[in-house]
């Protein structure tokens, strides 16, 4: 979504450029119709007709496009100025040049104003743009009187677009909502765990965090990280499917209860398997990978290197800065130079170098998050 916005913005931001050409354009050939009224009424003027020689251009050409004005045949057989010296019937003519060039100025004008709406806002429909077009879509009424067909025409036009951008603003909303649903049932599944594996606070919140931060440093796209983001809180969820007694014991577990408590990542996988969309395949990519290591020693699978998805070697660094870092029933928390100095030290073995170059990177802003979001003392 974000990158069909980011598209919008730019094919907008190109569309300005093209609306502020066209306004110049527009009203230099306004000077040039002022000019030529000008002109007309000086052809008896030889200083001037010299001056003004050359600038009779634009009647012929606007009208080929705009058609003829109506009002204007009509006015002038109404006030039955065939009898009319040329050059009156001429200045009348270059005036409603005039006019129309003035018409087809605000239409730019709102055009432009729309873009600048569409760039603010970045996306591309909005209620408000809807009801701007819709206001504007009279302005065209004005043009009705030059060529009542062509102005009626893009009256409906105009009229339909508005219809689209409202349609538009609705589904937009709609999708709104629905990835913030997606977020809230998330989140209330992280807490579930959180509160099921007796993990305290922040913990889920950190790894997304983090998560975050080092694939922004890793050039992700914006929406990609952001997918991660919410990915990456669901990455204990097989937790849920582990015995509580294992998970809440206080004691150092047995090697059957840890290989019991190793298996959360398949269950999560298996939790995750038959739902649908990016944040989804994602998120079972890092509930099933997160414990994996990059030379192939981690679990559940064992994979080594790049057979583990680059989501899941980011999450497995975010993971264990942060276990390191916080305080378990079993041990006290690290101090965090020392958690920093663990990652870096492991990178290429137990983690991708490639992320911990990016954690070495963000790390000021990784400190940032770890302080944020502390649990409560
Ligand atoms: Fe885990
Ligand atoms: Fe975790």
């Amino acid at each position: 979504m974000d990158q069909v916005k980011a598209r919008i913005v730019r094919i907008a931001r190109v569309l300005r450029i093209a609306a502020v050409v066209a306004k110049v354009l527009v009203i230099v050939l306004m000077v040039v119709t002022v000019l030529q009224i000008g002109a007309a009424f000086s052809l008896n003027t030889p200083a001037l007709s010299g001056v003004f020689a050359g600038a009779d251009l634009t009647v012929d050409q606007i009208e080929s496009v705009l058609g003829r004005s109506a009002l204007f045949d009509s006015l002038f057989k109404a006030a039955n100025l065939g009898a009319m010296e040329p050059v009156y019937r001429k200045a009348i003519e270059l005036f409603i040049t005039f006019l129309t060039l003035l018409v087809t100025l605000f239409f730019i004008s709102f055009a432009r104003k729309l873009i600048d709406h569409i760039i603010a806002e970045g996306k591309p429909f909005s209620m408000e743009a809807a009801r701007r077009i819709r206001r504007a879509s009279y302005g065209l009424l004005i043009l009705a009187l030059m060529n009542p067909v062509l102005g009626l025409l893009a009256f409906l036009l105009v009229r339909f677009f508005s219809l689209v951008f409202e349609y538009g603003a609705f589904l937009q909303d709609k999708t709104e909502e629905t990835t913030h649903i997606q977020e809230e049932i998330i989140l209330s599944f992280a807490e579930i765990t959180e509160n099921k594996s007796g993990q305290t606070g922040q913990h889920i919140r950190r790894v997304s965090e983090y998560s975050k931060a080092l694939a922004k440093a890793m050039a992700w796209s914006d929406a990609d990280t952001e997918n991660l983001r919410l990915a990456s809180i669901m990455h204990d969820i097989g937790k849920l499917l582990v015995p509580s007694a294992i998970l809440e014991k206080p004691a150092r577990l047995t090697d059957e209860e840890f290989a019991e408590i190793k298996k959360h990542t398949t269950y999560g996988g298996q939790l995750l398997d038959h739902v649908e969309g990016d944040v989804m395949e994602l998120a079972r990519q890092v509930a099933l990978q997160h414990h994996e290591r990059s030379d192939g020693k981690g679990y559940p699978a064992g994979l080594a290197g790049d057979d583990i998805g680059l989501a899941g070697r980011i999450v497995a660094v975010a993971d264990v800065y942060d276990a390191l870092t916080s305080k378990r029933s079993y041990k006290d928390a690290w101090k965090p130079s020392d958690a920093y100095d663990e990652i870096v030290k492991n990178a290429g073995t137990q983690f991708d170098a490639q992320v911990v170059e990016a954690f070495k990177r963000v790390y000021p802003e990784i400190d940032a998050i770890r302080q944020k979001y502390a649990d409560a003392a």
